[in-house]
């Protein structure tokens, strides 16, 4: 894990919202973590855990367990038992779910690790069934069963735990997945830490006997019995050696962006399930990509990314999410300036310009030089 300070996060305010914040039933908890986004992360620091094979393990389905009303929790281990790659707090790995690990459509879908590091040879995920999703998350509910063989890449870290004598989590939903391993690692360091933890209703929200322990610590506020959260009197006015992590649904993290206005610049490190819409706008049209290492020098053409350009070219390359938020495709720029399209990057790898995601980010200019 790479415990380096984060670039900074500006956190803008937003007018006119209300104090809490409403976790609509369309996002709040979704089934599948189909990205994970920090905008805290470390720079250029999308970290792999340990030094995993790059075409993943295929593990067993050990377990198959009901975890809450539409989630169910999955421990995968080796088929023949043994330790799996390490990993930290808020740490992902990706499940390739109907066997195609390709560029043509093959079912990957990133899952928060929410067991125990630990606990060496069973990794744990908890999905949440998403009627309206991509269809990841309705597969592992519907096909996966314990004896069941499946293969995964990972785990990478987006997300780290950065080091602080006082944490304040915030989940939401399914957002617990990756707060629960973070709660247990501030626990067990001695930080002082608080987590507020929303959802639609008690019996939706998983790991609440995982969180049993830690008292009043932990304030669960289903909203049918509590409405909105509170963010405003949970995160309270800014104090010194303070960070605030939270994952959930857009509207949440949107509404703790602005909870947290005054507090300084790097406190906020979120994890998003879904991209958020692209905020650069930048030309459209063909642009020349050289590759340094490969020797090539490709056309990326309007409507297709680098990341297919490099692939048509037979350059091999890492991806995963194919839609700017894992973090598996950063690749650095030796020339040009890159028009990030991207959920990931922070404000400061932007400006710096030397990385991008090629799955979704393109050229401001004719020409951009890479390292692959
Ligand atoms: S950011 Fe996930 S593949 Fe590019």
């Amino acid at each position: 894990m790479n415990d380096r300070l984060p670039p900074a996060v500006t956190l803008r305010a937003l007018t006119n919202r209300a104090p809490g914040t409403a976790l609509p039933a369309a996002t709040h908890t979704p089934a599948e973590r189909v990205t994970t986004v920090s905008t805290s992360r470390p720079a250029r620091a999308v970290t792999t855990e340990a030094t995993p094979d790059p075409a993943g393990l295929v593990l067993t389905v050990a377990t198959r367990v009901l975890a809450a009303d539409g989630v169910v929790c999955l421990t995968l281990c080796r088929p023949a038992g043994g330790e799996l790659p390490t990993w930290t707090p808020g740490a992902h790995i990706d499940v390739v779910l109907d066997g195609r690990d390709s560029a043509d459509g093959g079912m990957i879908r990133q899952y928060s690790l929410c067991g125990r590091p630990e606990e060496r040879d069973v990794w744990r995920i908890a999905v949440l069934r998403e009627p309206r999703g991509r269809g990841g998350s309705a597969h592992v509910h519907d096909h996966l069963r314990a004896g069941d063989a499946v293969r995964v890449r990972g785990p990478r870290n987006n997300f780290p735990l950065r080091p602080a004598a006082r944490h304040l989590f915030v989940a939401g939903g399914i957002g617990i997945t990756p707060i629960l391993p973070m709660v247990e690692a501030a626990e067990a360091a001695g930080a002082d830490w608080r987590l507020l933890y929303g959802g639609r209703t008690r019996a939706s929200m998983a790991f609440l006997d995982r969180l049993a322990p830690y008292g009043d610590r932990v304030l669960i506020r289903p909203q049918d019995a509590h409405g909105l959260l509170d963010l405003a009197g949970f995160i309270g006015p800014p104090e010194p050696d303070t960070l605030v992590h939270a994952c959930g649904p857009g509207p949440l993290l949107e509404a703790l962006r602005e909870t947290c206005a005054d507090w300084p610049r790097g406190t906020l490190g979120v994890e998003r399930f879904a991209p958020v819409e692209a905020t650069a706008a930048g030309p459209a049209e063909a642009f020349e990509v050289e590759l340094v290492r490969s020797g090539l020098t490709l056309t990326v053409p309007p409507g297709r990314s680098v990341l297919e350009a490099v692939e048509e070219a037979g350059v091999p390359v890492d991806f995963s999410c194919r839609e700017g938020t894992c973090g598996t495709c950063e690749t650095d720029v030796l020339e040009g300036r890159p028009d990030h399209r991207d959920s990931l990057l922070t404000e400061e790898e932007r400006a710096a310009g030397d990385t991008m995601l090629i799955c979704v980010s393109r050229s401001c200019g004719p020409r951009l030089v890479l390292d692959l």
